[in-house]
């Protein structure tokens, strides 16, 4: 019998073999199932309610006709897809169950490796936790990003521009009739966000991890080079299987480094911490928060990209995309790290060129010296709290002001522009109650909007503090992530409005200033309890039971960890 895993479905000539052969038939030949041949399974996240994987299914044909022609046989396996601006209320809520079901669903079935399809931005980290924890050879197609839209002559970030333009709203810059029919030019092809958010920072990231064929990651979704590069991915997850090239081997701890130095030089996304914190506790590879800060902090920023910049995934391919970036900061890569194809993934940028030093900018000439995300700590954060310096206001960053604090979205949304506020451009605004068990779910609100009286003041940036996440296409001075949680006994839960709040970037520092006796007597508010999910019943139930908080990857505690590929038992 053959020693592939699909064998021990296939293999032999007794009742059990019969019954696994006998329903996979329809149309397959008989020698599909003579051990020769790689079963590879098309996880594939493309849906209509993903509206930035709804192309997936074609990139899958694709790739499929690479398995075919490498003497494979593909399978398309429709795996939980989450559709970033659709499910409520948040799609972190469900990025751990798409996680635990995908792995569970690659361990069922007989197959022999997995081709990864995914685009929006919960679903190529879904996906690799699954992978991670099943450690079958796998390989990524990043879905890509879309082609940039433009309105009234402007490109249009997708998700940037739309916290922008309707802060111009407010303001009163911008009449609704005219936001309105910026909608349209929004969304201009298939693919995800074309910003530098989350589903472009992970796609570019699962490269960086070694899990893409090199070279592909940025790819546009419509651009027919993406087609390619999926059937040339199909190809080789064949050889992938044959080699037992598994995750495990691919993403190690040098991996994560370069991802960290990557994700500074790209100026990526804050919620790229949680999902590499995620990924990395799948393959118990040693990987903390305060990694991120240690490598990522002396990496110059190069890509000149929204949210924080001007340019939009599209630019970056076309002046050169990851390679070129990659090639910059060579010298800050692990070069121990390799990729699917088993090379180095530094031997790959050799050949790399930037053809607009606008977009990419040279390594003596960067859009800012230490572009990492910085890590602080203090009494408001025990276990820590992240900042983006890149999309923050650079003189806010040392900042003491007093707090006004929100209970609740819904109570920021009721108070934020009541004229009778307590709020100045030098207030901190606070808001508790959004992380992972809190809300449940970890949203991405912590980039509040500004108090409607400061708008009109031209205020464009306040400190804003919060134990949510903030969208990856999102700007501003925020420090997110805030841990615990204020719904997990977090310190955020005594805060106070009128508190003096101080951010300490240079000494990495979050404080709340009340003398160390009463802060140690206070008792947390009674009031923002009243809001903290509290299910009964359902994933909600197990979710807020058993996540883990933002600083170690706000993963279920007892998906950590691997089981292997290994089914202990028959079906019949
Ligand atoms: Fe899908 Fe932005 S909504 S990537
Ligand atoms: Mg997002």
């Amino acid at each position: 019998m053959s020693d592939r895993r699909s064998a021990q479905w296939y293999g032999g000539d007794d009742r059990n073999s019969y019954i696994h052969r006998a329903w996979m038939r329809r149309g397959l030949p008989a020698d599909a199932f003579d051990g020769e041949r790689a079963h590879i399974a098309i996880a594939n996240t493309a849906s209509d309610l993903t509206p930035c994987n709804a192309h997936l299914n074609e990139v899958a044909r694709s790739v499929a006709d690479g398995i075919h022609r490498a003497g494979g046989i593909a399978l398309n396996l429709p795996v939980v897809s989450l559709g970033e601006t659709q499910v409520k209320p948040t799609a972190m809520l469900w990025r751990n169950m798409a996680a635990m079901a995908i792995e569970e669903m690659l361990r069922a079935n007989p197959i022999d490796g997995v081709v990864l399809l995914g685009g929006c931005d919960k679903t190529i980290p879904a996906l690799l936790m699954a992978a991670a924890s099943v450690d079958l050879p796998a390989v990524v197609v990043p879905g890509g990003p879309m082609l940039t839209g433009t309105f009234r002559g402007v490109p249009l970030g997708c998700g940037t521009d739309v916290w922008k333009l309707s802060e111009e709203v407010r303001a009163g810059t911008l009449s609704a009739a005219e936001f309105q029919r910026s909608e349209s030019s929004m969304i201009r092809s298939r693919g995800h966000c074309n910003t530098m958010g989350t589903a472009s920072t992970m796609g570019l990231l699962a490269e960086v991890l070694g899990m893409t064929l090199p070279g592909i990651a940025g790819t546009p979704a419509p651009d027919s080079r993406l087609l390619e590069a999926a059937h040339a991915t199909g190809v080789l997850a064949v050889d992938l299987v044959d080699q037992e090239r598994r995750p495990s081997a691919v993403m190690t701890r040098a991996s994560f480094h370069n991802a960290i130095v990557a994700l500074a030089a790209l100026g990526g996304s804050t919620n790229a911490v949680v999902h590499l914190l995620a990924i990395a506790g799948r393959l118990g590879v040693e990987l903390t928060q305060d990694d991120f800060d240690r490598i990522g902090a002396g990496v110059p920023l190069l890509v000149d990209l929204q949210p924080a910049g001007r340019f939009l995934m599209d630019d970056l391919y076309r002046a050169g995309g990851l390679h070129a970036v990659l090639a910059e900061v060579q010298d800050l890569l692990d070069p121990s790290a390799i990729t699917v194809i088993g090379e180095p993934l530094v031997s790959a940028l050799g050949t790399a060129q930037v053809y607009d030093r606008e977009v990419i900018r040279a390594r003596q000439d960067p859009l800012q010296m230490e572009a990492g995300i910085a890590v602080l700590y203090g009494n408001l954060a025990p276990d820590g709290a992240l900042v983006k310096p890149a999309a923050a206001t650079p003189a806010l960053l040392q900042h003491r002001g007093p707090a006004v604090v929100f209970d609740s979205v819904e109570d920021l949304h009721a108070r934020l522009d009541d004229p009778e506020l307590p709020v100045t451009a030098d207030s901190v605004l606070v808001l508790r109650g959004c992380g992972p068990k809190g809300y449940p779910g970890m949203p991405e609100v912590s980039n509040m909007p500004l108090p409607a009286k400061l708008l009109a003041e031209g205020v464009r940036d306040m400190v804003r503090i919060c134990d949510g996440r903030m969208s990856g296409t999102a700007y501003g001075t925020v420090v997110l992530h805030v841990a615990p949680e204020a719904a997990a006994g977090g310190p955020l839960a005594k805060v106070r409005t009128g508190d003096m709040i101080v951010l300490d970037l240079e000494n990495r520092r979050l404080d709340v200033d009340v003398p160390a006796e009463e802060w140690a007597a206070r008792e947390p508010s009674a009031e923002a309890a009243k809001a903290y999910a509290a299910p009964t019943r359902g994933w909600e139930k197990l979710y807020v039971d058993t996540v883990n908080q933002a600083n170690t990857g706000a993963d279920l505690d007892f998906l950590l960890g691997s089981s292997g590929d290994q089914v202990a038992r028959e079906s019949h």
